[in-house]
This record gives structure tokens, C-alpha cells and sequence, in this order.
């Protein structure tokens, strides 16, 4: 069968697609898998049981059902406009609003099937070909302004791929008092010069915040440099908040979040433990919000109202956010100790650097010098049970074959229950401290 190019653009092996196959084969595997690779939360026993109790009102109370008897329409048996579930975004208006001082009006909200989608439309919108005022095409990107960033951003522009990507700083700083760790910061100098912004080729900026893969949190300094910046361009700044405050909230560094009406703010119901119900929360201007739920017509005809209905009365009665600050962010920042402890404790003497854990739901481990790629060490981790993801996946815009950092990091999910963690971290100390030792 003969495909079209948007249908071999989507068909061919992207990076996302691989590893997904890859993540999903080990799950379905009979032999066991310590599985330090994927995106999925993890299974906590509070969200368990408040999602349960949450499933059940919601069989009892008309959701699922139309009664002949009422007027009252059940969201399950109804199509939402476009936009989205309109007692959802009500109940998110309110909610933002109880929060920070957004003003926000359900103009300001459109749900997406899950935040990926929410990327495919925002970069499809803002990067790609565009004509200037001068009536000639011009080729927009994405500006990435601090790489490694998340890997489901690289493959979803429809034509090619349209980033600009800056590498960052890397400052070696202590974590609880002990050596051992880097942090990222944005090159502002290399950002402000890039011939891309200075020329009218960028269409927006974006960052996820925390960071998947790295757990960094760009301070408030660097959020506030790249509004100015997004301002002076007069562009958007994206800011994907997929592991952020108010929910999942799995944020350790003391920082704050901003929303104006060049900002576009995505949240997502995946990381709170509802990956399977596909809920993207977009917050943006009107004239976002309209593009979006155009694009959501054409798309889906109107999003998911699964997730939207869960999600209403938790938004409503702030329990999202209860159950975020008092049970998902600490049972993540225990995680990140486990693991780092564990950690140390194999690879203590070698030159592992680890990135400073400030949020979200994974590590980046630095082996200095290691004699292979993190590519080859992925293949040698898989063969024996253990799967982690490499670090070249995760520099969409990027150059990288001169770029010796990119070849020598992995990403660690650290949503695992420790005996996996456990089991996972031993395997990586072994092969890890096998390859340091056998180029000595
Ligand atoms: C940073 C980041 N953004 C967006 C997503 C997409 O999440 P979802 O489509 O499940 O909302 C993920 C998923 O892992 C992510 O890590």
C-alpha cells in the first residue's frame, strides 16, 4: 500500500514510536523486567482509592446515562462542544482563579485529548511554513531554550521537524549538602544571539517545567528572561506543565507559576495517575483557546469527557490539589532519595554525576567518559532485564554527533516500587561499573 508523505512522515520509525514498542514489549514479556524506562506514574495507594470512590459517584450519579424523565444532559452519552466539557472547564476557571490571580474566564480553557495532543496543535500552529508581510513563505520553529527536553515533542509537526534548539549550562552544585550533582541553566547569551530569533524565524517558545527527562525546574529568574524575551518577539511561551504545580505538583524547588496572555499553559490529568483517560488541559488567550477547539472540531469533533468528569468534582472541592501536595509529591521526593541513595551506593566511586532532583518523576544519571554510547548501554541494560531510555532521543533541534554530553546520559524513572528500583539500580551498577573498569 502506497502512502501519502503526511502518512509516511507518521509511519516511518520515529524515536517516540520505537520506544513506546520497546516499553510496551517488556511490559508484555514473560521474563521480569525492571522497567526504569517509561512515562507511567506510579501506583499510589491514596490516588488508587480517591479515583476508585470518584469511578463509583459517578455510575450513581446520571453521568453515564440520559434519564428520559430529566432535562439534565449525562456527559458520557452527549458530545461536548469542541472546546471541551463545559462543567469541567468551569470548574477550572474557578479553581485557577481560587489559586492565582489569572482572571481567567471559561474563554481562557480548552481540553485536549491528553497534553501530546495539545503539542501536536500548539506546534503545529506556531511552527511550519507562514507567510510574512511581504506576502512570502517563511519557515517557523519551535525554540527549545534549555536542551535535553521531552521526547514526544521531536516527531509532531505534520512537515518535518521545526525546532531551534539552545544547549545549556551545565553547573556542578550539591544537593542535601553532598557533591555529586549538575544543574542546567539556560545560555541566555547563546538564546538572545541566535539568528533564528533575532530574524522573525521563531513561532514560539517552549519548556516543560519540571523538565522530563532531567527533573530540573528552570528557576523563576529563567522564566521570567523567557517571557521578556517572548514578549520582545511578540511569540508565544509554551510552558508544558505536565509534572507541575498546582497538580501533580511533583515540584521539590521553591518556585512560582505565572500565567499571562502570551503564556500558554498545558496541563495534563496523566502524571495525578489518569494516563489511560487522556485529559490535556490547555490555558491560553481566546484567540488560543478558539484555534484549539477548531482544530479539536476537525480532529476529535469534541475531546474525551471521561477524564473531564472524574476530574470535576476534585476540581471543585480542591481535593486534585490536596491530593497532590500531601500524597503524590511526597511519595516522588521519598523516590528520588531511594534512588539516589541507591545509587551512591553502587557507583559512588565512579564517575557518575546526577542531576539535581527537583521534580517529576525521573533521574538523569551523567556517566562522565563513559567507553560507549548510552545507546550501547541501553542494548546491554536491556538484555539483562533493565530498561532505561538514552539520552540522544532527548535533543529534538539539535546536532548532536560532535556533542559528547548527549551520548553519555539516561534517563531513570524513578515511579517504580523498590524492589524494581532496587533490582534496576544494581543491574546499572554492575554494567556501568564493568565499563569503567575495563577501560582502566
Ligand atoms: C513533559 C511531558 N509533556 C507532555 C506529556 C504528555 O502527556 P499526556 O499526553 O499523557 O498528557 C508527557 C508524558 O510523558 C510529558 O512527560
Amino acid at each position: 500500500m502506497k502512502f501519502s508523505k503526511f502518512g509516511q512522515k507518521f509511519t516511518q520509525p520515529t524515536g517516540i514510536s520505537q520506544l513506546m514498542d520497546d516499553l510496551g514489549d517488556a511490559l508484555k514479556s514473560d521474563q521480569p523486567v525492571n522497567m526504569l524506562g517509561g512515562g507511567n506514574p506510579a501506583r499510589i495507594e491514596a490516588v488508587n482509592e480517591l479515583f476508585l470512590e470518584t469511578y463509583q459517584a459517578l455510575g450513581n450519579d446520571g453521568s453515564f446515562r440520559e434519564d428520559i424523565n430529566s432535562t439534565a444532559t449525562s456527559s458520557m452519552a452527549n458530545y461536548s462542544n469542541p472546546q471541551g466539557d463545559a462543567a469541567f472547564i468551569d470548574a477550572l476557571v474557578g479553581f485557577f482563579n481560587r489559586h492565582y490571580d489569572w482572571n481567567l474566564t471559561s474563554e481562557n480553557i480548552a481540553l485536549t485529548n491528553g497534553s501530546q495532543n495539545a503539542f501536536f496543535y500548539l506546534f503545529n500552529l506556531f511552527g511550519g511554513a507562514f507567510t510574512d508581510k511581504k506576502n512570502q513563505s517563511i519557515d517557523k520553529s519551535i525554540l527549545l531554550p534549555l536542551t535535553p527536553e521531552y521526547i514526544g515533542y521531536s516527531d509532531v509537526h505534520v512537515e518535518g521537524q521545526h525546532f531551534t534548539a539552545v544547549l545549556p549550562h551545565i553547573d556542578e552544585v550539591t544537593h542535601d549538602g553532598e557533591e555529586g550533582f549538575f544543574k542546567y541553566r539556560v545560555d541566555f547569551d547563546a538564546l538572545e544571539n541566535l539568528p533564528a530569533l533575532t530574524e522573525g524565524r521563531i513561532g514560539a517558545i517552549c519548556c516543560s517545567r519540571p523538565t522530563n527527562p532531567t527533573g530540573n525546574v528552570l528557576t523563576d529568574e529563567e522564566m521570567a528572561h523567557l517571557a521578556e524575551i517572548a514578549k520582545r518577539y511578540d511569540v508565544p511561551l509554551i510552558i508544558d506543565n505536565a509534572y507541575g504545580m498546582p497538580f501533580p505538583n511533583i515540584i521539590y524547588s521553591d518556585v512560582t507559576l505565572n500565567w499571562d496572555d502570551n503564556t500558554i499553559l498545558c496541563f495534563s490529568l496523566s502524571k495525578i495517575g489518569l494516563p489511560g483517560v487522556r485529559t490535556g488541559i490547555i490555558v491560553a488567550a481566546p484567540e488560543v483557546i478558539a484555534a484549539v477547539s477548531a482544530m479539536n472540531a476537525v480532529v476529535n469533533l469534541s475531546p474525551t469527557r471521561f477524564g473531564a468528569s472524574i476530574a470535576t468534582p476534585l476540581v471543585e472541592n480542591n481535593a486534585i490539589k490536596d491530593l497532590s501536595d500531601n500524597d503524590i509529591k511526597p511519595f516522588y521526593q521519598q523516590q528520588a532519595k531511594t534512588a539516589v541513595t541507591l545509587l551512591k551506593k553502587e557507583l559512588g566511586d565512579y564517575p557518575l554525576v546526577i542531576h539535581k532532583p527537583e521534580g517529576a518523576i525521573f533521574l538523569w544519571l551523567w556517566f562522565k567518559d563513559l567507553p560507549i554510547s548510552t545507546s550501547e548501554l541501553y542494548e546491554t541494560l536491556k538484555e539483562k532485564g533493565t530498561l532505561i531510555v538514552p539520552s540522544e532521543y532527548f535533543f529534538p533541534g539539535v546536532d548532536i554527533s560532535d556533542y559528547k554530553h548527549a551520548h553519555e546520559c539516561i534517563r531513570m524513572s524513578i515511579a517504580a516500587d523498590k524492589d524494581t528500583l532496587t533490582k534496576g539500580i544494581a543491574v546499572i551498577g554492575e554494567v556501568v561499573r564493568e565499563l569503567y573498569d575495563g577501560a582502566k
